[in-house]
């Protein structure tokens, strides 16, 4: 049996424990398969003395991940530390100077700075792997670097944080308000220590971004992901949405247009009955649109100590296997600066208003509309006890222009009561 591949690991939280197991309990079965025993050489976390249910003390122990990062016994550095900057930055620097391969899990760190990490990587003839960055146990990024590598890809949407899925269907499913959803939610610890990061979009626009560098061989560009997080959503308008047929979802969508490249993290709807519709809980759903392949659809867990764990293994055993792929699939200095789609293709829109009950209200309405070159493919008033009548509407394909030129024109005629509702409607 040849050499074996040493790790070293900074943060034992969740998944770096998740790792840890897997190599401690599975030895043999990674062996067998990469044809070279696996081994942990030395860890790194915020507290040495914590009971991790896991013994680390055949391990050495670094208190700063940089010096772990450049240890002589480290061939691979694993950092499962998180954060954009600081130290998960430092020693994924440290680790690539230093001539190691990186495995990491932290989307928040490649968004920002994957191009630069991968240049420098890949000059020094080392590699960064980040499958469990996106959709944790999933492996999407494996899909899309390996498997549809010899399709032109025309979209990935998907559903890519499960707080925010769990969220939305938990308000359905109880009829509770988001608020209380989200109390729920911080009780349970499905929250990250930030929940912006969560319900803002921002980490699910992390995410899209790695996958759209992959897709469109572009260089990432979160900063070009339009981003709207879910604390805006009703409950009134999840439950008219699914009277309707639809579902309310934080959905992301990119994809190359004539126009550039558009990326989108935002509440949208989908039809009920389709994968994404059906979604349920804490899940995540990628669904990949390939020229060649067709659709793809994955599902799977998003977070949690065994699936994020998977996902780190699969690119800890590609490295003892002598696979040795591009950080997005192809050399980072071939990827081109993306060029940003300035508006959002056209698409129909969900409309929810409330209008004054009096002769000629809803004329006005469809002629503001009309006037916008807005067309409606179906409107629903729902019975109502007091003066005010709530409107649903659903149109055909509209322009955002358009759709923004009627959603200020809306509240100024004298039957529009407040702001309308707009939400997208994807058919995935
Ligand atoms: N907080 C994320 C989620 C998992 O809820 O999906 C880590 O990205």
């Amino acid at each position: 049996m040849t050499d074996p591949l040493r790790l070293g690991i900074a943060g034992l939280g969740t998944v770096g424990v998740g790792v840890v197991k897997i190599v401690q309990q599975r030895a043999d079965l990674l062996a067998a398969r990469t044809g070279r025993p696996v081994t942990i050489s030395a860890v790194s976390a915020r507290s040495r003395d914590k009971d991790r249910g896991v013994d680390i003390s055949g391990y050495a122990w670094e208190d700063d991940p940089v010096v772990l990062a450049t240890r002589d016994d480290v061939d691979v550095f694993v950092e499962l530390m998180g954060g954009s900057d600081g130290p998960a930055k430092a020693a994924t620097e440290a680790a690539i100077a230093a001539g190691k391969d990186v495995v990491t899990a932290n989307k928040a760190m490649l968004a920002h700075h994957g191009q630069v990490m991968a240049e420098a990587a890949e000059a020094a003839g080392r590699v960064i792997r980040f499958e469990a960055a996106v959709a944790g146990g999933i492996p999407v990024v494996k899909a899309l670097t390996e498997g549809l590598a010899g399709n032109e890809i025309s979209r990935v949407t998907g559903v890519m944080n499960g707080t925010c899925n769990y969220i939305l269907t938990r308000m359905q499913s109880a009829g509770l308000s988001y608020d209380e959803v989200f109390e729920e939610a911080n009780q349970l610890g499905y929250l990250e220590a930030d929940p912006n990061l969560d319900v803002g979009g921002i980490d699910a626009g992390h995410k899209l971004a790695l996958l759209s560098a992959i897709a469109f061989g572009t260089q990432v560009d979160f900063d070009g992901v339009a981003l709207e997080g879910i604390g805006q959503v009703t409950i009134e308008d999840i439950n008219q949405a699914a009277e309707l047929g639809f579902r309310i979802k934080l959905l992301g969508v990119a994809r190359m247009t004539g126009r550039g490249l558009e990326q989108r993290m935002t509440p949208c709807l989908v039809p009920e009955n389709s994968p994404l519709g059906q979604l349920e809980g804490g899940t995540n759903m990628v669904v990949l649109d390939g020229n060649s392949v067709g659709q793809i659809v994955m599902r799977g867990a998003g977070a949690g100590e065994g699936p994020t764990a998977s996902a780190v293994m699969a690119d800890i055993l590609d490295i003892a296997r002598g696979i040795r792929l591009s950080t997005f699939g192809q050399p980072a200095t071939s990827l081109i600066k993306a060029n940003r789609a300035a508006v959002a293709t056209a698409a129909p829109y969900y409309l929810r208003l409330t209008l004054k009950d009096k002769p000629g209200a809803l004329a006005k309405v469809a002629a503001v509309l009309g006037d916008c070159g807005i067309s409606i493919d179906r409107m629903r008033q729902r019975s109502h006890g007091s003066t005010d009548a709530p409107v649903l509407i659903v149109t055909h394909k509209v322009a955002a222009p358009s759709l923004q030129d009627a959603l200020e024109a809306l509240p100024k005629t004298d039957v529009v009561i407040g702001q309308p509702v707009a939400l997208r409607i994807e058919n995935v």
